[in-house]
């Protein structure tokens, strides 16, 4: 079945249940959807907090796929496997792979994890960057892995030189986490460099490649790792749903990977993933092209006045490749993050050993000028 067929049978099915599609409880949901303050359209929730911690999109769901959704709730009561096998077609065009070379994922957190478990072994070096993403930090604690934190460089890209040596010491199975652009620097780490390492490693090396903010990588120096899944069952790469196209708390994404390394991770995975409301939601989304264009202005709206405001206060920040920025804070992380809580901002949580810096999730614009409002009056009563 395709999306239209899946999109169809559900008004079908709604008509028979005396429903009519959107235009009966449908539209009640979408009604009572747009009477929430804050949702869909920007991070102020309703009790007036500002959400600026998540790396969230603003944005929300996108029309489109909130109509997807709502059509597709008929359906909820089955298992999805019928419903969301056209999701597997479509994403395969619109990434360039094969419907072979994807595998699903309540999020691409959950392809972190199953990662993980599936290449681990007693001392198995798994080598990471400090700081980066902490969700592979935390699923390996249970496991036996040796675990290698590299700090970044100096202009926070990863030190590819230094987790190669570690890689490669007794030349045995070892795992490298590689955040791209990272998190929660929102830097880049050069394609030339990281391309260099893999043509050259052997096959016991993994490449876990987390592309999560693939859309937003703007650096020429950045390209995506995907070029090497075919040649390299070595290399995967893991991007998401929730970011580009808002759809965080649906739990979507996906690895890209050579067939024979999906079947390996398939013996972790779950079954009946991906549910039939993010397949919906999904489906429409990558039919829409307006979204991924409006979700890039609105971040560099957002990101333009967080540089303005940060400017103006003499405050250091790291060229944002992501939705989000890292600035500098005078004093002590964790009063700042008191205060702007009392402000009623949520601001990043501390990466260490980045302590005296800040990460920002870019909001709308007007958003991001209620945060940059509070960091003034900050600043006039001396507090950074
Ligand atoms: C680098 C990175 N990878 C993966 C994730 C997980 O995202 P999700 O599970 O929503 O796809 C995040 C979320 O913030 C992230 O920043």
């Amino acid at each position: 079945m395709d999306r239209r067929g899946f999109l169809s049978a559900g008004m079908a099915a709604g008509v028979a249940a005396g429903m009519s599609g959107l235009g009966g409880a449908g539209a009640s949901v979408a009604a009572a959807l747009e009477r929430i303050p804050g949702w869909g359209r920007g991070k102020t929730m309703a009790d007036g907090t500002l959400r600026l911690s998540s790396n969230e999109n603003p944005l929300g769901l996108a029309p489109a796929a909130r109509e997807a959704v709502i059509e597709a709730l008929i359906h909820a009561g089955r298992y999805p496997g019928e419903f969301t096998a056209p999701l597997y077609p479509q994403l395969a065009e619109y990434v360039g792979v094969g419907e072979e070379n994807i595998l699903f994922g309540a999020g691409s957190t959950e392809i972190l994890q199953i990662i993980v478990q599936a290449y681990q072994g007693p001392g198995v070096p798994l080598i990471m960057a400090e700081p980066t993403f902490e969700d592979v930090l935390r699923y390996q604690g249970p496991l036996s892995y040796h675990l290698q934190m590299v700090p970044l460089k100096a202009d926070h890209s990863h030190d590819l030189v230094r987790m190669r040596e570690l890689a490669e010491v007794g030349r045995r199975p070892a795992v490298v986490y590689i955040c791209n652009p990272n998190n929660p620097t929102g830097t880049v780490t050069p394609a030339r460099e990281l391309d260099e390492w893999i043509a050259e490693a052997p096959e016991s090396t993994l490449f876990l490649v987390d592309e999560a903010y693939h859309e937003y990588a703007e650096d020429p120096a950045y390209a995506s790792a995907l070029h090497w899944i075919n040649e390299k069952p070595n290399v995967i790469v893991v991007r998401t749903f929730s970011k580009i196209f808002g759809m965080a708390g649906l739990r979507l994404g996906y690895g890209l990977a050579h067939p024979d390394t999906l079947d390996r991770l398939r013996l972790f995975t779950i079954s009946n993933n991906p549910n039939i409301l993010a397949a919906a939601a999904a489906m429409a989304s990558m039919e829409d092209e307006a979204i991924m264009a409006q979700s890039l202005q609105v971040n560099r709206e957002a990101r333009d006045v967080t540089h303005r405001a940060l400017d103006e206060m003499g405050l250091e920040y790291l060229p944002s490749h992501a939705n989000f920025l890292m600035h500098r804070i005078p004093g002590d992380l964790g009063e700042y993050i008191g205060r702007m809580r009392a402000e009623g901002i949520r601001v990043g949580r501390p990466f260490p050993p980045m302590t005296g810096w800040n990460r920002i999730s870019f909001g709308l614009p007007e958003e991001m000028d209620r945060w940059a409002g509070a960091l003034r009056r900050f600043r006039t009563m001396g507090r950074i």
